[in-house]
């Protein structure tokens, strides 16, 4: 999908061909002298319009006017939130339309540029259409979006980066939506080898002698149940001098999770596909990097497998040993997203990093804790917590900060290991985090638990694509802050 930003009046809107024209109304809207403000202004005064966000009123076009259809859609004051509540609105149109192919979008007063952003994003949420695996399923039809505000050039910036945001979460939600048929390790794999056909990406495969010769001991021990070969996928963006030191993105890339031995209930198993949906973050971020160039080096990093059970799979009860030399004891094979993840963190070391942002689908207790609205965050580092937190915000892909005293790890003690894989029901999801910490070495390190938030269940199921608009915020970000210029040309 194209989008468009073009510095417009209304006045000009007039001519604009398309399918359908919106004219975003808000709050203190002062008609011009056109016959678009007109109808907006007759709209309000009968009272079949309100400027509240998402208020809309569907109409024929006047005569004067070239647009096919005109939908006025109140904004309300105009904050990223109400102009996403805006736009949602809309889905409908945009999923029942075939006709509708070329959308204009004009706002009466200057969005301000967080607005804009929003708006941008969540219309491309609202016509996302998933298609890969479906026989003759109708595509987007929503191919082309302008949008026409009072003064382009001071919204510019806001813009492309929303658009490279959109172009990364499209690309999460596809692979993430896949079947695990459809989406193995090995097909992960090759998706991060064709992100590396831009110059500023490398990416390099390790395959299960690679993991083995690394001493991966943990990833190992999760992949070993299946005949699908394991991926250990690692990206690299650089776009900045190579003596910087990098933010490594660690993604949770298991491609089905049966549970293995310890195997999960048979009602909803089928969304275990989506346990690669920190994987798929990764992957869509990359490929927001690749379209936004910003002055930053990334690291990605993605353990992919499958957890199954059968006669080659790991045991409770069985003790391997991890890339860092710790011993654990699997004492249940379904938390399986902690073992692959502790040997991509031991991994991480190498590369002196920045920060390091790990992403996981981890845990059911994480789900009932928060529920679909914001992730789990949990930091050893106040600073990159924060930085974390606002990029979240900023995104409207939100996190929320969850605690990681000493107390919480009491409960992965072991009798024959070093560290137990699980501790009991209580807090799981800070069990979890307690885990992973062990295998942090001494850099500031985040994990974002998204396993309310990757995916939807219901009638609506699907990804979502989140993360990649809090990390994408959270790195360009990071380049605006660094010395020196903000992006490679
Ligand atoms: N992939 C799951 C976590 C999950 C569960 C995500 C439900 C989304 C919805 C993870 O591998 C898992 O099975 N975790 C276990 C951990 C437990 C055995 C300590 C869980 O949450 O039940
Ligand atoms: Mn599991
Ligand atoms: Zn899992």
């Amino acid at each position: 999908m194209d989008f468009e930003l073009k510095t417009m009046s209304l006045a000009a809107a007039r001519t604009e061909r398309c399918d359908l024209l919106v004219l975003l109304v808000g709050e203190g809207f002062e008609p011009a002298q056109d016959a678009l403000s007109a109808l907006a202004a007759l709209a309000l005064k009968q009272g079949d319009l309100k400027t509240s966000a998402a208020s809309m009123l569907q109409c024929y076009a006047p005569p004067t006017v070239a647009a096919r259809r005109v939908v006025l859609l109140g904004s309300g004051k105009g904050s990223p939130a109400e102009l996403r509540k805006a736009a949602l609105a809309l889905a409908p149109l945009f999923k029942a339309g075939k006709t509708l192919k070329r959308a204009a979008f004009i706002f009466a007063q200057a969005p301000a540029q967080e607005a804009l952003g929003a708006l941008v994003r969540s219309l491309a949420q609202a016509s996302y259409v998933y298609t890969t695996t479906k026989g003759k399923a109708e595509p987007r039809t929503l191919a082309r979006v302008t949008l026409g505000v009072p003064q382009a050039a001071p919204l510019r910036a806001a813009f492309d980066a929303a658009v490279g945001v959109v172009v990364g979460v499209e690309f999460a939600r596809e692979w993430a939506n896949r079947p695990a048929n459809h989406a193995t390790p090995t097909l992960l794999g090759e998706a991060a080898r064709s992100l590396a056909r831009q110059g500023l990406i490398r990416c390099k495969l390790h395959g299960p002698e690679q993991v083995a010769k690394l001493g991966m001991g943990a990833f190992l021990a999760v992949a070993q149940g299946s005949a699908e070969p394991l991926r250990f996928i690692e990206l690299h963006y650089q776009g900045a001098a190579r003596s910087e030191a990098p933010v490594v993105l660690v993604g949770k890339g298991i491609t089905f999770d049966a549970g293995g031995i310890s195997i999960k209930p048979a009602a909803g198993m089928d969304e275990m596909k989506f346990d690669m949906g920190g994987a798929a973050s990764v992957l869509g971020t990359f490929r927001a990097l690749a379209e936004l160039k910003p002055r930053i080096n990334v690291v990605g990093l993605i353990p992919s497998c499958e957890n199954l059970p059968g006669g080659k799979a790991v045991k409770p009860g069985d003790v391997v040993t991890s890339m860092s030399g710790q011993t654990i004891e699997i004492l249940n094979t379904d938390a399986e997203g902690r073992l692959v993840l502790c040997d991509a963190l031991e991994y991480a070391r190498r590369f002196k990093p920045a920060a390091v942002v790990d992403l996981a689908t981890l845990t059911g207790a994480c789900v009932i804790a928060l529920g679909g609205v914001r992730s789990g965050l949990f930091a050893n580092d106040e600073e990159l917590a924060a930085r974390l937190q606002a990029a979240g915000e900023a995104a409207l892909d939100p996190c929320w900060r969850m605690p990681l005293d000493e107390d919480y790890g009491e409960g992965l003690k072991s009798a024959f290991a070093d560290v137990a894989n699980v501790a009991g029901r209580e807090a799981g999801a800070v069990t979890a985090a307690k885990f992973l910490q062990r295998f942090v070495g001494d850099f500031p390190w985040a994990h974002l638990d998204i396993a309310g938030t990757a995916w939807k269940s219901g009638a609506a199921k699907g990804a979502t694509g989140r993360p990649v608009g809090l990390l994408v915020h959270y790195l360009l970000g990071l380049a605006e802050s660094a010395p020196g210029a903000q992006r490679r040309k």
